[in-house]
């Protein structure tokens, strides 16, 4: 796989999966403004051979110490490859590599896919954000925090 910043060249291919990934999508316009927001990285995956076509995208918040999970998407013709597992590890390098406490992300309690993924990762249920994509349709909080923190924290007084 190819991994790339996300440009607005991009967006047609992106906005292709997140159409077909999520009852309700993300917009043209939020992905551009979150092109302008300092803080927020968007990376492609893209298919090693030409056209070198989109699989898949990640998109995070870094503030402080924390990284917030926004939006992970694989081209459903390209899920259980392990694409989704390799977006999330590049999140994960970039917390371990930088001083970041926590990794949080909201997901539907019902996307099983998604739970277990992050779960392999570490990520324990945080929360319930209740009604959080509409009615009835809960958000789960999950959390990642740095191993050894609470500790450190404790010995800082
Ligand atoms: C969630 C998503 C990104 C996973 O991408 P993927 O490329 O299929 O995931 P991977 O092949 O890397 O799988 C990694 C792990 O995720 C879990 N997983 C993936 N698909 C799964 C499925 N259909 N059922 C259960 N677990 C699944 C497994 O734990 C898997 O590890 P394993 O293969 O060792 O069992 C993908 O299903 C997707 O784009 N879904 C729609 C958008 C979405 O829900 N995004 C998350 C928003 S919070």
């Amino acid at each position: 796989m190819i991994f790339s910043p996300m440009t607005v060249a991009d967006l047609d291919e992106v906005l292709g999966i997140e159409r077909r990934s999520f009852p309700e999508p993300w917009s043209r316009g939020l992905f551009l403004h979150e092109l302008k927001v300092p803080f927020s990285t968007t990376v492609l995956a893209r298919a090693d051979e030409e056209p070198h076509r989109l699989i898949g995208y990640v998109c995070w918040w870094m503030v402080g110490d924390e990284i917030q999970i926004l939006n992970v998407a694989v081209d459903p013709e390209q899920r259980q490859k392990g694409v989704g597992h390799t977006l999330v590890a590049l999140v994960m390098h970039e917390a371990a590599e930088r001083p970041v406490r926590t990794v949080t992300l909201e997901v539907r309690r019902d996307n099983a896919a998604a739970i277990a993924l992050y779960r392999s990762f570490g990520f324990a249920e945080a929360g319930l954000r209740r009604h959080y994509y509409g009615r009835g349709d809960h958000a789960l909080i999950m959390t990642w925090t740095r191993p050894g923190f609470a500790a450190d924290v404790a010995a800082d007084g």
